[in-house]
């Protein structure tokens, strides 16, 4: 299955076929230097398989999990560059998952003020949401993606056999965001997630997540308007995300808790449960409700005491409304942990 994501100058292809990581070279110009960026929790094959297809390839590999996500991976990665005489000509490629995928993006998009790269996502998160839409980022300290560019790709590669070696934690967190995707905007995936085989309809929920991604972001690149519906689930999943610490729920459950107060349907909320639960993403979290909008209160999107959030009255359709920090808080203490 193929998508393109029209933008202008910045389109892309988006493939998602299972074994296409072995076809990389066939869809785009490997024959310059090459900086594969990983991280030590992916497979070492899936690295191996995309450095064979290179004339000069080149890897960095970072520290797994979202510590790795930082200013020293993102310096390291440009250092990397700089040794083996990277110019504005070559490439990076991000083999992982949301990870090494924003890292590799932003070294990408700050490289000689921007150079080629290619995203080939191995995670549900990354296949389903991160490789798309060219935002790229660095945390700092613990505060998540302050640093960073849109940058779009030159090509994402989904290739779900590499989905094969996930940790099933890890499978339900990217599903997440398939589930976010259908509240907001297709009423026919929320159906597929509820009433389907989950593996068996994989490559499907991947075809129409993405598909819905694409289309949004083809209208709206830079988040003006329309974008931020794909925010569904975040302002209070960030808020979940940082109070829970770096041992806490991963992006994809927060946003999926997140999400619930966000409902305005009793029949949908219970529906809506009723697909986590299938999923195996988390009902509940333990952090303090107080410490949750703490967190909070941190969203960049916040205008002074104003903050757009996103809720569904109807499946299928997502709508943005300005709230104050005190309607926030009833919303979290109301339906949160
Ligand atoms: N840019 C965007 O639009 C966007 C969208 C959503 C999320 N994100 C970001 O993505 C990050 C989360 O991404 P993630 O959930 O993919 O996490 P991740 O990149 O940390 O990957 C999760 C874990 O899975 C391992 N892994 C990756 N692929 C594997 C495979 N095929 N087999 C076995 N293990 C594998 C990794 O080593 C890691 O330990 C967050 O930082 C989030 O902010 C960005």
């Amino acid at each position: 299955m193929k998508l393109t994501a029209a933008l202008g100058p910045a389109s892309y292809d988006v493939i998602i076929k299972p074994g296409t990581l072995a076809r990389v070279h066939r869809l785009a110009n490997l024959r310059r230097r090459v900086m594969v960026v990983s991280d030590d929790g992916v497979p070492a094959k899936y690295v191996k398989a995309l450095l064979q297809q290179c004339d000069e390839g080149h890897s960095c590999i970072l520290p797994q999990g979202e510590g790795g996500k930082s200013i020293e991976s993102w310096q390291a990665i440009l250092a990397r560059m700089l040794d083996a005489g990277f110019d504005r000509h070559d490439l990076v490629v991000a083999v992982g998952g949301g990870v090494p995928g924003d890292v590799a993006g932003f070294a990408a998009a700050s490289y000689m003020r921007g150079i080629d790269w290619l995203q080939v996502p191995t995670t549900t998160m990354a296949q389903i949401d991160a490789s798309v839409g060219g935002k790229t980022a660095v945390n700092l300290g613990g505060t998540k993606n302050v640093a960073g560019a849109f940058h779009q790709p030159r090509l994402v590669v989904a290739d779900s056999n590499t989905l094969k070696t996930l940790p099933p934690r890890h499978m339900a967190n990217g599903l997440a965001e398939a589930l976010k995707t259908a509240l907001i905007g297709d009423a026919d995936l929320f159906e597929l997630m509820e009433q389907k085989d989950i593996a068996q309809n994989l490559e499907r929920i991947l075809y129409l997540a993405l598909r819905y991604k694409i289309g949004v972001v083809e209208r709206d690149a830079t988040e003006q308007g329309e974008r931020r519906l794909l925010n569904f689930g975040h302002t209070i999943g960030h808020g979940i995300e940082a109070a829970g610490g770096p041992q806490g729920l991963l992006h994809g459950e927060c946003v999926a808790l997140g999400m619930l107060p966000m409902i305005e349907s009793k029949t949908l909320l219970r529906r809506t449960r009723a697909v986590m639960r299938k999923l195996g993403l988390p009902l509940k979290y333990t952090a303090d409700p107080d410490t949750v909008l703490h967190y909070m209160q941190r969203d960049k999107k916040r205008e002074g005491d104003r903050y757009t959030i996103v809720r569904v009255k109807t499946l299928g359709e997502g709508a943005l409304e300005t709230v104050t920090f005190d309607e926030l808080r009833l919303l979290v203490k109301g339906n949160g942990g």
